[in-house]
């Protein structure tokens, strides 16, 4: 199960989820080494020097029982050889243990980083191409620890679990031989002690986990009521509710401390149990092997090695559950990249494009009897029966109360969904007809909420036409009303806008969206209530601006002030997904219908 998580920024994470170990998760986990195969060369060399250094490691404690040994004239059998012979040999192994030690690192590191960084790509490239109701039915802080802390995760899967693994069976493969030939008889003395230990600690640890990610979570409970409360201070203070928070927040802290003390006790158990039994299982194999000694059926070297090659062994037995866990949330992490990866995508293009002539619009739009749900909310039809003709050049005004589908109209006509019925038509042609990209291309629109990106307004704007000079991107901001405004920053238009740039007030960033829209000269201008957040100043000069954007295309007007369409060729009243009436303001007014009721309310209170 995913647990939402709140990470030290206070972002939504959801917690990588542990997958069962089976034929079929891993098969579906080897999906890493598509990524991974074009750096296989350097994949296997790694290997290889991890091989190598277990190996190295493992001859270590060996020499160190010939070098002990030695001192004591013990028969050394083949390897005939004075203490300096072999504590050059030593020396000459640790050098080797340098250099493998660094390429094995290298070379990991290498291949992890690029593989992930092509997983990265590809999953970003995917994303960003997928249609609307894949984002309107998930969370942004999901989809982006898709990006982050999933691919971490198998990043972390390529450059260390496999390594840790291999060197982990190499290292027990090698050690218990070893130890076995030293003797068997401590060897299965040894065996009726270490795995109880190992055992008894592993799950010991997993205890100490569990409580210790019990406590994360009640910090990140009290990290979120920091968050909300200075994102909301205003309410706070208004409502002189500091006390209330102050509760409330050293309520959350107890907790933290309650289960930080009892985590605590934990370890200190754990740590304590560790001491003892690893320190006895040490005395109870030396106490047995003095003994063998004193019957001259070992070596005070054996001896030694002996007993560090078991802590190789123990530990390694005990890093295979760390180990173990962390396979099931690598496979879990690839399980969620690869159902991203399943997903159908859009069909845009990934390049840019140049226009094909033959997709040119002239700007006839014809919606012929659309009706639409939402993919997520299937059982409520937002539009049920909705047609409206324009001719190329044409002014469409789209008014009715909130709710009735103005919005949803408008990701229809940028096909950002497909109606469940009807037909949409551009120029007489089906629009399924018009590859997305060509047809996106001739469209602008501008939104009631601007989203400048970070950046520079200069880039702002040219966002529309990432090519335009800047005398182009001056002009638009000059039909825009935004020129002005633009030159009164002292960094005018490389002045930086967006999260970490400098604040502009709604009816500016309102300028922006149309100067890029009139850079972009679409044949099909869309504003959905491109004005309804304004005040009446920067209205007018918004107002201004949108005339001077809309001559000359195809425009669809979502209005809230009715006095701004009262010139528009037709107007459109939507209520609950039909159109009620449409025609001319004064046609509209001639009737005693939704229309001339909407004038009256708004026009009464002014
Ligand atoms: N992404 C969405 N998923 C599900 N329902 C939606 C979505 N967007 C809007 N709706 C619903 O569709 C209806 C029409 O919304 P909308 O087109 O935004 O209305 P308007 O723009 O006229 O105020 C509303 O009931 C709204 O709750
Ligand atoms: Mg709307």
């Amino acid at each position: 199960m995913a647990r939402p998580n709140a990470n030290s920024n206070g972002n939504i994470e959801t917690e990588i989820p542990k997958v069962k170990i089976s034929k079929q998760s891993i098969k579906e986990g080897l999906l890493i080494f598509k990524y991974v195969k074009p750096y296989m060369g350097k994949f296997i060399g790694g290997l290889i020097f991890i091989a190598l250094s277990s190996a190295t490691t493992m001859a270590f404690p060996y020499l160190l029982k010939k070098l002990i040994d030695s001192a004591h004239g013990v028969n050394l059998g083949a390897l005939k050889a004075g203490p300096g012979t072999i504590a050059l040999v030593m020396m000459g192994l640790l050098t080797l243990q340098m250099v493998i030690s660094f390429m094995r690192v290298y070379l990991f590191t290498s291949v992890g980083e690029h593989a992930l960084a092509d997983m990265r790509k590809e999953i970003y490239r995917r994303m960003i191409m997928m249609p609307m109701d894949f984002f309107a039915q998930r969370r942004v802080g999901e989809l982006s620890s898709r990006i982050s802390s999933d691919v971490s995760q198998i990043q972390d899967a390529v450059t260390t679990v496999l390594a840790e693994l291999l060197r982990g069976f190499l290292t027990l493969l090698i050690g218990m031989g070893l130890i076995f030939y030293i003797s068997p008889r401590l060897t299965l003395l040894m065996l009726s002690v270490i795995p109880v230990i190992v055992i008894i600690a592993v799950i010991f640890s997993k205890r100490i986990r569990k409580v210790s990610r019990n406590a994360q979570d009640k910090l990140a409970d009290s990290g979120t009521i920091v968050q909300e409360t200075l994102q909301g201070i205003s309410n706070v203070k208004a409502f002189s509710n500091e006390w209330y928070e102050i509760n409330r927040y050293t309520k959350s802290i107890n907790d933290v401390v309650k289960m930080a003390v009892k985590n605590g006790q934990f370890r200190g158990f754990f740590v304590s149990f560790l001491l003892f039994s690893v320190f006895g299982a040490i005395v109870l194999v030396v106490w047995y092997g003095a003994g063998m000694m004193q019957q001259g059926l070992l070596s005070f070297g054996d001896l030694t090695a002996f007993v560090v090659y078991t802590a190789f062994v123990g530990g390694t037995m005990a890093g295979f559950a760390d180990l173990y866990s962390q396979l099931q949330k690598t496979l879990g992490a690839t399980q969620r990249v690869r159902e991203l990866l399943k997903e159908e995508t859009e069909n845009v293009a990934v390049a840019e494009v140049e226009l094909d002539e033959k997709f040119r619009l002239h700007g006839a739009v014809n919606m012929e009897h659309i009706a639409f749900s939402y993919p997520s909310r299937r059982e409520i039809s937002v539009l049920k029966d909705v047609s409206i003709q324009a001719r190329p050049g044409e002014q469409i005004a789209i008014v009715g109360p909130s709710g009735a589908g103005k919005s949803t109209l408008v990701s229809i006509l940028l096909r950002f969904y497909e109606p469940l019925n009807g037909k949409l038509l551009f120029d007489g042609k089906d629009a399924a007809d018009i590859p997305l990209s060509h047809l996106r291309k001739q469209m602008a629109l501008v939104p009631q909420d601007v989203l400048l990106f970070g950046g520079s307004i200069k880039e702002n704007i040219a966002y529309g036409r990432p090519h335009a000079t800047q005398e182009e991107i001056e002009a638009a901001a000059k039909k825009a009303n935004a020129h002005d405004f633009i030159k009164s920053f002292p960094e005018g238009y490389e002045t930086v806008v967006g999260e970490r740039g400098i604040k502009l007030s709604g009816g500016q960033r309102q300028r922006i969206a149309i100067a890029r829209a009139i850079l972009k000269d679409p044949v099909i201008l869309i504003l959905d209530e491109a004005t309804s957040s304004l005040d009446s100043e920067s209205e007018s000069l918004v107002q201004d601006a949108l005339n001077n954007l809309m001559k000359n295309r195809t425009s669809f007007v979502i209005a809230h002030r009715l006095s701004t369409i009262r010139n528009a060729d037709k107007i459109v009243v939507l209520e609950h997904g039909v159109v009620r009436e449409s025609g001319t303001h004064k046609e509209l007014m001639a009737v005693d219908g939704l229309y001339k009721s909407l004038n009256a309310l708004q026009f009464e209170g002014v």
